[in-house]
């Protein structure tokens, strides 16, 4: 066996120290020390030389066919990706499940877990208490397979001992190995324990689900330092006292970035949201200062809310606040009205907010946001019935978006009867007039 020693390297520039130091002694930075494997063998010395390996051309590459197995859950698959009208997990692959504490990652990998069967690694819990937790939830525990150990090394040990379809690790912040001194959850642990992890998946080709907290800046590691090492990063977001989930790949080799999967968290775990349009506009409000756009989530077009509060000024500068909404969009958002369409805003403290907790980034909401303020300032609702989708330019010009037809049906299909579109209206004045015409 290779013996292995641990070095701290410094991450700006790669200088090496025997021990922790807070401030490198080579190029000045602070707080850059991470503590790395070094085997001690000489580089290159060793390696065993593959026949396969050197360059060849592409167009002599062979195309694999990539297998899935599914999740058992819709959402999720569609998430991950489909291939040869096959949806989920691509065996082989580590999938970063990633999200704030209490989210409900442990909740969807143990019912995903106990879907497709497989080994379940508690590094935070005991396995009576993941038992606690699939008590709640339903599902077909015989397959899976609990092992409450925080070891990264007899983790892989017992992987390798018997052949599992699927592992889950939860979470990463807890593994250790053996072979590095810091603690769990310290940048090198996080890295080196994901690598190993790495490497098992390729060469079993097993699909590895590994759980990470999102963790504020500090000496704990978070899910960015493992981006790069995984094939694929899922965050699973909500707000906490909203029911809700949104999956969403913000990376992903095998698969789409832009779909995402909807959840509701319910006392039975995670259901799968199959109508997310009615979900998210089940408790819609009433007056003025709201208007629904089809926002587009990945392929498909999702109904939301968009709420606006304008209110005079009672001290100092006026304040421009926004939930779910990019915050330098809502400010040019704001003097694009002020400007061409001659509102006067600029006494007016404006809150505007995506019912439900959604976050919408996408310019094909300007036109709702500025009508959602026009209608707040003006106090004059618009018909609970219209729909306004339309990026809005500096000019105060309304422009067409991506995918009008498939927005416009969703609309449709949930009962709304009055668009207001760059169709009907070429830019933000004639949009306003037509929203609050009778
Ligand atoms: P959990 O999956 O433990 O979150 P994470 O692993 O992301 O930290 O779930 C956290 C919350 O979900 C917890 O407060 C309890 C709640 N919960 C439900 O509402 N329904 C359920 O069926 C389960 C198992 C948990
Ligand atoms: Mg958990």
């Amino acid at each position: 066996m290779i013996k292995v020693k641990s070095l701290y390297v410094c991450q700006q520039c790669g200088y090496k120290s025997p021990n922790w130091l807070g401030k490198c002694p080579n190029c000045s930075s602070w707080n850059s020390f991470v503590e790395t494997v070094t085997p001690s063998t000489k580089f290159g010395s060793t390696r065993p030389r593959n026949a396969n390996a050197g360059p060849k051309k592409l167009s002599e590459v062979e195309k694999i066919k990539l297998g899935r197995i599914p999740t058992g859950l819709v959402e999720f698959d569609r998430v991950l990706g489909t291939s040869n009208a096959f949806s989920g997990v691509v065996p082989g692959s580590v999938v970063l499940v990633a999200g704030d504490p209490g989210i409900g990652k442990s909740t969807l990998l143990l019912q995903t877990a106990a879907k497709i069967g497989g080994l379940y690694v508690a590094g935070e819990e005991s396995a009576e208490q993941v038992k606690i937790r699939a008590e709640r939830i339903k599902g077909n525990f015989d397959e899976l397979f609990i092992l409450s150990e925080t070891d990264v090394d007899l983790i892989i040990e017992a992987i390798r001992s018997k052949e599992y379809r699927f592992v889950v690790i939860d979470s990463i912040q807890t593994l250790v190995t053996g072979d590095l001194d810091g603690s769990a959850g310290s940048v090198g642990q996080v890295r080196e324990c994901a690598n190993r992890l790495h490497r098992l998946a390729k060469e079993n080709n097993l699909p590895i689900f590994v759980i990470g907290h999102v963790t504020k800046e500090g000496a704990v590691a978070g899910p960015r330092v493992l981006e790069h090492l995984v094939d694929a990063v899922i965050y699973l977001e909500g707000e906490r006292y909203h029911s809700f989930r949104i999956l969403r790949s913000i990376k992903n080799r095998f698969g789409p970035t832009a779909e995402i999967g909807i959840f509701e968290m319910t006392d039975k775990g995670m259901v799968e949201v199959a109508n997310p349009s009615a979900l998210f506009l089940e408790e819609r409000g009433e007056g003025a200062g709201s208007i629904v756009v089809p926002t587009m989530e990945g392929s498909r077009p999702v109904l939301t809310e968009i709420q606006a509060l304008t209110s005079p000024v009672s001290f100092g500068l006026p304040r421009r606040t926004g939930s779910g909404v990019d915050y330098n969009r809502l400010q040019l958002l704001v003097a694009v009205l002020t400007r061409r369409a001659g509102l006067n805003l600029q006494n007016q403290d404006i809150f505007v907010n995506v019912a439900g907790g959604l976050k919408i980034f996408e310019p094909a909401a300007d036109l709702a946001i500025c009508l959602s303020i026009a209608s707040s300032v003006l106090d004059k609702s618009i018909s609970s019935g219209a729909v306004a989708i339309g990026e809005v330019g500096l000019l105060g010009e309304v422009r067409r978006v991506g995918n009008m037809e498939k927005r416009i049906a969703e609309a449709k299909k949930l009962g709304f009867n009055k668009f207001i579109t760059p169709d009907q209206a070429k830019t933000l004045k004639e949009a306003l007039n037509l929203a609050f015409k009778a």
